[in-house]
């Protein structure tokens, strides 16, 4: 039997955000570059879209590159950049045929230019599906998001086009303006650290560690996920009779 029945489908949380990490340590017990482990994180990344999608998932973060990933040598980074271009040219049918939207968030700046075209074929060419959107984190950081959302408030201030803040208003000018906040927050690898990732949106989800490393996550593993987060209360503040 698949964990996947046991999901209740009424209480699938809206978005799941996904630090995958550990590829480069699965290569490495096995005797290969990381790059492998890299190349077998994006199985992974097929699997796990693919679950989500079939649930009826509505939003997925995957942090795929951070901001502090830059500092990795040279040659990591360049495989890993072909690698996403590969990846994102050939699953575009994919995304269209199954009716998933692609949007990027991140510093995109430092991204090579090809990379930075083929996003946006991908993008534009997914707009309007209503599906899951997919949601890729690319050189993007927290801090780096919530800096630039405090400088454009600011400018917006000075040119008088915004009067107040408060929550909501700091909340679109974050890069993930329009999208919910992730309800789980699924790490990979057994580490216990959040790395810079959704600082703001992340306030309220609930967390899951599991040591299994990134390119062995599977479908099981992934609805294991969402039913230790149907099984959790979730208080929001309130006393645990108040949240019944
Ligand atoms: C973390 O493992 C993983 C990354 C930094 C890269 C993840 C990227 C992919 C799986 C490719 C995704 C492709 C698309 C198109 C989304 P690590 O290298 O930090 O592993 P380690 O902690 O064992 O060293």
């Amino acid at each position: 039997m698949s964990l996947k029945d046991k999901i209740i489908i009424s209480k699938l949380p809206e978005h799941i955000a996904v630090i995958m990490d550990g590829n480069g340590r699965w290569a490495r017990e096995k005797g290969y570059e990381r790059i492998f482990g890299h190349q077998n994180g994006v199985k992974a990344v097929r699997n796990v879209v693919e679950a989500a999608g079939d649930l009826g998932l509505k939003y997925l973060t995957l942090f795929a590159f951070s901001k502090e990933n830059w500092c990795r040598p040279r040659s990591e980074i360049d495989a890993l950049m072909d690698l996403m271009a590969t990846t994102i040219n050939s699953e575009t049918e994919t995304l269209i045929k199954n009716n998933i939207r692609l949007l990027i968030i991140g510093d995109r700046v430092r991204l090579p230019s090809r990379i930075n075209g083929e996003l946006n074929e991908v993008t534009e060419a997914t707009k309007n599906n209503t599906g899951l959107t997919l949601v890729i984190a690319l050189s993007y950081s927290s801090r780096w998001e919530i800096t630039r959302a405090t400088a454009k408030i600011c400018e917006d201030i000075k040119a008088g086009k915004l009067k107040e803040i408060n929550e909501e208003i700091f909340n679109s000018y974050l890069a993930t303006s329009g999208i919910p906040d992730p309800e789980l927050l699924i790490r990979t690898s057994g580490e216990f650290r959040i790395s810079n990732f959704l600082l703001w949106q992340i306030a309220y989800a609930e967390m899951y560690f599991t040591k299994t490393l990134w390119p062995d996550f599977g479908k099981e593993d992934f609805y294991e996920a969402i039913i230790s987060f149907q099984n959790r209360e979730r208080r929001f503040g309130k006393t645990g009779e108040q949240s019944k």
